[in-house]
């Protein structure tokens, strides 16, 4: 009788100690999961530059050099100190092109030599390379470009096909240019912007969005509003584009692999940047054709009749639903 007790009792121990170790087991799952998550390995590779230590050392090489120090160092050569010409705000293309366009993501230059001359909406007919070369000048760089037949625009012609030398006729290889963020359903909000800037932004870019002057360089912080930013006609000037450059790469050391932004935010902080004061350009011969303007370009005249304020900031659901197509 005892020892039928105490083998009852050892069963019911070992039962016990059963349950207690499936218990654990389960309730350390979510953690495990946790950490696996972590070391997931990182998002799909994506177009990659050919490497700058291939450039040839003969002519052709010297050009493609050149025209890269102009992109990564344009301020030394066109900026307010500039020892070819006065000619613009003092930026790098860079500073928006990032790593002389070739960061993924980053603005890249990695489909421009496949893509162009192509059909543009703004322009409403074929643009070269040259041509939207000229057209980051007057606009993001807020000055006038160099001629075309200039030294310097033939070596940033020359570097920007380097760029994308590998890249088929034709083809768009996912990472070249901007991602393009998806719409948020309300309006992108400027006073929520204005919150997340203070935290995530302001440090380097500073309170009055002037960023931060470097007398050789250009800028150690390029500015985001203001008389030395980016003009009201600039791709920037779009929120669409402020997004989707920022979600991939600000605060700088972000990257499209590891974002640091959510979508609202960077729609929110987008609205905010733009709603600031900045030097008002105009090109009349911009979108002759307004049915093909982006729905977020807020001057008019357009093809429907929301309000300025909602081709701003959005939300831009219905202007597409209205329009069956997205620009
Ligand atoms: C203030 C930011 C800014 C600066 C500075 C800037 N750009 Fe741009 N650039 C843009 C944006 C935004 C676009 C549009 C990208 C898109 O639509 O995917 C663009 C587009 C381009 C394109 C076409 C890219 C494509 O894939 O179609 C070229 C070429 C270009 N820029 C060259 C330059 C050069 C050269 C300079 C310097 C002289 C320069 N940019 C300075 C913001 C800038
Ligand atoms: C740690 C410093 C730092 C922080 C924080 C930071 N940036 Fe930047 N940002 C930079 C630098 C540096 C560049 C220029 C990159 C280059 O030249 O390679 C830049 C470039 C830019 C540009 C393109 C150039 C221009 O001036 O128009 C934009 C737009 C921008 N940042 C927006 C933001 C926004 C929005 C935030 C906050 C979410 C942010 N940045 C946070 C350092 C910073």
């Amino acid at each position: 009788m005892r020892r039928k007790w105490l083998t009852g009792l050892v069963f019911l121990l070992v039962l016990l100690v059963f349950f207690w170790i499936w218990r654990k087991e389960k309730t350390s799952r979510p953690v495990v999961s946790a950490m696996q998550n972590s070391i997931l390995p990182p998002k799909e590779p994506l177009w990659a530059a050919p490497d700058s230590n291939t450039i040839p050392n003969n002519d052709s090489g010297h050009l493609i050099r050149y025209g890269k120090k102009l992109i990564s160092s344009t301020a030394r050569y066109f900026g307010p100190g500039g020892s070819l010409a006065h000619s613009s705000n003092g930026m790098n293309c860079q500073n928006c092109h990032l790593d002389a366009g070739t960061r993924a993501w980053a603005g890249n230059f990695g489909s421009v030599a496949s893509l162009y001359p192509r059909f543009g909406d703004r322009r409403g007919n074929t643009e070269t390379i040259n041509q939207r070369i000229t057209d980051c000048f007057e606009r993001s760089m807020n000055g006038s470009a160099p001629d075309s037949n200039s030294l310097e625009m033939k070596a940033m012609n020359a570097y920007i096909r380097w760029v994308g030398k590998d890249v088929k006729k034709g083809k768009k290889p996912p990472g070249t240019g901007l991602e393009i963020l998806a719409y948020i359903e309300r309006a992108a909000d400027p006073v929520k912007g204005k919150v997340l800037y203070s935290k995530k932004c302001q440090l380097c870019h500073g309170m009055n969005g002037d960023g931060k002057p470097d007398s050789v360089t250009g800028y150690l912080y390029p500015p985001l509003w203001g008389e030395h930013s980016y003009n009201t006609s600039a791709g920037l000037f779009r929120l669409s584009k402020f997004a989707s450059f920022i979600k991939d790469n600000m605060p700088y050391g972000s990257s499209y692999i590891n974002e640091q932004l959510t979508t609202e935010e960077a729609w929110d902080i987008a609205a905010y940047v733009n709603s600031q004061p900045r030097t008002i350009k105009k090109f009349k011969q911009d979108w002759p054709n307004i049915l093909l303007k982006p729905v977020d370009l807020p001057d008019g005249p357009f093809a429907d009749s929301f309000p300025s304020e909602q081709h701003k900031y959005g939300p831009y659901a219905p202007i597409v639903a209205s329009r069956k197509v997205r620009k």
